[in-house]
């Protein structure tokens, strides 16, 4: 498996490629791999000859320096798991800062059309315009084909589909489905942090999502973010954050009910020090 840490290294490799006429796949990441990155490496791989998985921690995403360096680095372990998917059709990308920003890492300003002020771009600072800045940075180095994010982190899917709209990228934006745990929470590198008693209780989130997708069928989104708030005060080991219903499109809350527009509820929870998000279709 070739995993390279330039983008001089990358782009001799994409010429090969392209000269053979292959098609590319991209599916970026942070590291620290695990079920829920799997998915959207298999569906890559579904979809295309060969496809480049990057890992990279990118500081200018974090709002917060310690969840920074907190973050897990474990690149050898993660190629390890990676060459027992595909040895030959998998290419990682494994750059440093340096590679990526120069000496200064810093974000680029974006306008995502309000997408970024909502949910996650309220409660973490600058999210999004480093997140916008690493995977066009990316997109540029790469030149994929198609490109896939989990629906797990449903903002940053639309964000990056908004991205490519406006800067008119040419990648093709591939959504995937959350993949969770037998118990129902959605996998993330985090979950290795949860104590066991918060982990055991962490399936209550999503299970309060199924019943607030139940409620939602015949309540206003009023009633039904009232009701996940009540359940919430009631558990002891969890803490609300956010609860929002809201327009995929615009992700704005939803005042009143419309049969021609799609909504999902969004989640965000502490679990002692540790913070998920998680969400649902709801129509
Ligand atoms: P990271 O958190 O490593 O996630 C990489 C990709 O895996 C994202 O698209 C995320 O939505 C997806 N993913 C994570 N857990 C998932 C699950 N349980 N089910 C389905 N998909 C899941 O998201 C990032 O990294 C970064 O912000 C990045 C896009 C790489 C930019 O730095």
């Amino acid at each position: 498996m070739q995993v390279a840490n330039t983008k001089e290294h990358i782009k001799e490799t994409i010429l090969d490629l392209r000269k053979k006429d292959l098609s590319i796949g991209f599916v970026p990441t942070m590291g620290a791999l695990h079920k829920g990155h799997l998915s959207l490496i298999n569906k890559a791989l579904k979809e295309n000859d060969v496809i480049f998985v990057s890992i990279f921690v990118n500081p200018t995403q974090f709002d917060n320096k310690n969840d920074l360096k907190n973050y897990p680095r474990t690149l050898e372990r993660d190629v390890a798991l990676l060459k027992t998917v595909s040895e030959s059709k998998i290419f990682v990308y494994a750059p440093t800062v340096q590679d990526i920003y120069g000496k200064n890492p810093k974000a680029i300003k974006f306008s995502f059309d309000g997408l970024e002020h909502e949910m996650e771009g309220e409660f973490r600072d600058g999210h999004f315009d480093g997140v916008g800045t690493i995977v066009k940075r990316l997109f540029e180095i790469i030149k994929p084909d198609k490109a896939y994010f989990g629906e797990k982190d449903f903002q940053q899917l639309q964000i990056i589909r908004k991205l490519v709209e406006k800067h008119k990228l040419p990648v093709k934006i591939v959504g995937c489905k959350i993949h969770r745990e037998a118990s129902g929470l959605a996998m993330s590198s985090r979950n290795e942090r949860l104590l066991e008693n918060h982990r055991k209780e962490a399936s209550f989130i999503f299970k309060t999502l199924k019943e607030a997708k139940k409620k939602f069928g015949t309540k206003s989104a009023t009633k039904v973010t009232e009701w996940v708030t009540k359940q919430f005060k009631k558990n002891k080991l969890l803490t609300l954050e956010y609860f929002i219903i809201a327009d995929i499109e615009t992700l704005k809350p939803v005042k009143r009910k419309s049969q021609s527009k799609k909504y999902r509820a969004f989640i965000a929870v502490y679990a002692g020090e540790i913070r998920l998000i998680d969400n649902i279709a709801l129509n």
